[in-house]
């Protein structure tokens, strides 16, 4: 079979291709990466859970008093329930250790980083039209995304950056590291940098979990999985990375390379 050109850019496919394409999956996510996602969307979960019902001063306090009193109910004393607090807040900071130690070059290196998660022209291009898109602004395509879409990279950015803060400041005000002054900044970074996650999680969560069009993305990350025509209409520079790998896999096992491109995605 004749082995065609990757396509450069993205081309309207016919039935019969967007068909065949639907059928075949490509991997994107290494399972100690969904374990990880899921324990840390778990962990989120009960940190805010009680996390919210510890913040009682009038002039701070950001849920109603009732949710405070159901929170606190459930754990017995508000002691327990900031036991349990800071011991899950161990535990994650612990498993984390662990995956940067042991994955530390697999999934932390820069290559890596720089591949999913630094953004290139495109991304910043992304950026403007989706906005503009979504004002009713313009109707002009997106441009092609890789691995992660520049929204994705942007929160994911913000995650990187605000979990260290939240860890250390954590740290020192479970422990009462160095004097009172700095604890109490300790409280205020720690809320800060929770506040700026949670207000991402909330149009990831949207994305991830309701959002029709990312449906194979929520997928993904239980299967690790998707299939080819959600990697082609949506993240196009990655599908095309894939396709070069797999051609280069082909020709170094000496075969004739069978790949959906062969199969009939226009060049
Ligand atoms: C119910 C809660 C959550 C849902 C439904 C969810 C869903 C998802 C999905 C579907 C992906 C894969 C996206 C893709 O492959 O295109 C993903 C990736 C990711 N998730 Fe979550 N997630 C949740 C909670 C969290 C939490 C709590 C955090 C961190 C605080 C988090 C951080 C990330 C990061 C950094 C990525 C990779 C890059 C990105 O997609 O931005 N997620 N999540």
């Amino acid at each position: 079979m004749k082995t065609e050109a990757i396509p450069v850019h993205s081309l309207p496919l016919t039935a019969d291709q967007a068909e065949s394409m639907l059928q075949r999956q490509i991997k994107k996510h290494h399972i100690a990466i969904i374990l990880l996602h899921w324990f840390n969307a778990i962990v989120w979960f009960f940190e805010l859970l009680t996390g919210l019902a510890l913040i009682v001063s009038p002039l701070f306090r950001v849920a109603p008093q009732w949710y405070i009193a159901i929170v606190e109910g459930g754990f017995g004393t508000r002691a327990n329930m900031l036991q349990f607090h800071v011991a899950l807040g161990l535990a994650w900071i612990g498993v984390y250790l662990v995956y940067g130690t042991f994955g530390f070059r697999t999934y932390l290196s820069m290559e890596v980083l720089e591949k999913e998660i630094a953004l290139d022209q495109d991304d910043w291009r992304w950026l403007v039209v989706r906005t503009q898109r979504i004002l009713g602004l313009t109707k002009e395509a997106l441009p092609p995304q890789g691995i992660y879409n520049a929204g994705q990279k942007l929160f994911a950015l913000m995650v990187y950056a605000m979990v260290p803060l939240v860890m250390v400041t954590g740290i020192v005000m479970a422990f009462r590291l160095f004097d009172p002054q700095v604890v109490g900044w300790a409280v205020v970074l720690h809320f800060c940098a929770v506040s700026a996650v949670v207000c991402g999680l909330m149009v990831h969560v949207y994305m991830g979990a309701v959002f029709p069009e990312e449906k194979p993305a929520f997928f993904s990350m239980i299967t690790g999985t998707v299939n080819e025509l959600y990697a082609y209409s949506h993240h196009f520079k990655w599908w095309t990375a894939v396709k070069a790998e797999q051609r280069e896999w082909d020709r170094r096992h000496d075969k004739e390379a069978v790949t959906p491109v062969d199969a009939g995605v226009p060049d």
